[in-house]
């Protein structure tokens, strides 16, 4: 099984598929939330699925997928949404739903030569797009120790942040870090709380820095907003506080930072109808089947036609 995917009917019925209508999915990992739009556009309108990673472009092939007329696989960062769409020859202000399920699939931590997961001994990889230069190890034995900090601190929210920073600058005086036992040796020397949550929070953290996910998630709420016309829908499902708040405060008020604007006659700018006042999450029976859902949510906007 490549991937389960996670509120699969709850995130693909706040899209309220028209068939005849242009969609993306900038995750398309195994093809989960994609099969289901594009069955219920049922062969007409058009479903534009984003991946960065060249195994998920291989579930694209799948006969589904590759036999339908109204599928177009982008291998890509989705912080290109706009300018790859704009390749195919969609036009701003023309898509009726954007989704986007944030994160790793199981596949990739599956894989232990990726690196990702701290359940297996490889190359300390983590790059999503292999095309891409920079891996978990390059961060480790490159940034400074302030740059580590907020990592660690930041993204991981691990509480010694500064203690486990310093102790990767004197690890790699001594032998530079190569793999993903090179990390773990230093979490099982300086975890705090639980040592499982404790090495999750690394790994997590450091993932997100080799691929930039904050930086590209804030592109593509950005894209989304001029792909969409207005009342098309963005739904998004994420498993990170931070991206849950950028998410929320986009929402709310069309910038990651939360800061609401005012028009020149002082009337509040609101960009998106917000459909999900709360997020919704899944539901134990859910959780249950598939523990890697336990801390996601989903947040759908509606784009609101503005009004000059
Ligand atoms: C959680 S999985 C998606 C699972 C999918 N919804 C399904 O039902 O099978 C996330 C996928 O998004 C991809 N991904 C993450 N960040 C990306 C980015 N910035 N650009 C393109 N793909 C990205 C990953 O490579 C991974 O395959």
């Amino acid at each position: 099984m490549y991937h389960v995917s996670v509120l699969l009917n709850e995130a693909v019925d706040s899209l309220q598929v028209t068939p005849g209508s242009k969609y993306a999915d900038a995750t398309f990992g195994g093809g989960g939330h994609s099969k289901l739009i594009l069955e219920r556009l049922g062969g007409k309108g058009h479903l534009y699925a984003f991946d960065q990673d060249e195994d998920a472009e291989k579930n694209a092939g799948e006969p589904v997928f590759s036999e339908s007329q109204a599928f177009t696989f982008v291998h890509s960062n989705f912080r290109y949404l706009k300018k790859m769409l704009r390749v195919e020859g969609v036009r701003e202000n023309s898509m009726q739903g954007i989704l986007a399920d944030l994160g790793v699939s199981s596949h990739q931590l599956d894989q232990p030569e990726r690196g990702f997961s701290y359940r297996f001994d490889a190359a300390l990889d983590m790059r999503m797009d292999v095309r891409e230069s920079r891996t978990a190890a390059d961060i480790l034995n490159v940034y400074g120790a302030e740059q580590l900090q907020k990592v660690f601190g930041e993204l991981g929210e691990v509480r010694n942040a500064k203690t486990l920073a310093a102790a990767v600058l004197n690890g790699r005086d001594q032998k530079p870090f190569k793999t993903t036992g090179d990390l773990l040796a230093l979490c099982e020397k300086h975890f705090m709380g639980d040592r499982m949550r404790y090495k999750s929070q690394v790994f997590q953290a450091l993932r997100m820095e080799v691929n930039d996910e904050l930086g590209a998630l804030e592109e593509l709420l950005k894209a989304s907003y001029d792909m969409l016309a207005p009342g098309g829908r963005l739904a998004v499902i994420t498993f990170h506080s931070l991206e849950d708040r950028m998410v929320k405060n986009f929402l709310k008020t069309g910038n990651i930072a939360g800061e609401m604007k005012k028009d020149f006659y002082g009337n509040i700018d609101r960009p998106w109808k917000v459909i999900t006042k709360k997020a919704i999450e899944p539901g134990e029976t859910e959780i249950n089947r598939n523990n890697r859902a336990r801390s996601s949510k989903l947040r759908v906007g509606e784009k609101i036609k503005k009004t000059q």
